[in-house]
């Protein structure tokens, strides 16, 4: 497995589109290396998220996962998701921190649904259909989000709660 080089903001692969997987590419096992190393990297710079531009590569692929703790988040066990559609259920939306690893040192408030539906396939071309509420249901919005060419700074209300790391340790961890 490899650690791969994350694009940075201004890179133009996080504005593009990216493209579906064709089923014969997901049983290559250049396809299946590729997951390895996208969760591989994930964890090296200890994202709770990452997808596939962000590797520079415009394909429909995620991970998702946190350790218990990790981000103040809830435990998350992995997720891949390939070709994914994710559609908001009902109107509940919620206002929580996001961060990026392509955005390193950056934290801003971002509103996002508290539920989505989720249908993908998963990195064996399996059928997945599943509800994700709050944390599960932001990371996956956020990473969706890259697949589209679209970052956390483009759903953020307003740039008054963007913030360093230190500045948000500082001054706002605790509110
Ligand atoms: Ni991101």
């Amino acid at each position: 497995m490899a650690v791969l080089k994350v694009a940075q903001l201004g890179h133009p692969i996080l504005r593009r589109r990216a493209a579906s997987v064709p089923r014969d590419t997901l049983r290559s096992r250049d396809f299946q290396r590729f997951v390895d190393d996208l969760i591989e990297t994930m964890r090296k710079y200890s994202g709770v998220g990452l997808a596939a531009p962000q590797v520079h590569e415009g394909f429909q692929v995620l991970a998702v996962e946190a350790q218990k703790g990790q981000e103040e988040a809830p435990a998350t066990p992995l997720t891949v998701l390939v070709n994914p559609v994710v559609t908001p259920l009902g109107n509940s939306l919620g206002e929580d921190w996001e961060g990026c690893l392509s955005l390193p040192g950056l934290r801003g408030k971002v509103p996002r649904h508290r539920e989505v539906r989720v249908e993908a396939l998963d990195r064996r071309g399996e059928p997945l259909d599943f509800t994700a509420t709050d944390f599960f249901s932001r990371v996956i919005q956020h990473e969706y989000d890259h697949l589209q060419g679209i970052t956390f700074l483009d759903r953020m209300k307003s740039f008054e709660t963007l913030t360093y790391l230190d500045e948000y340790a500082r001054y706002w961890a605790e509110r």
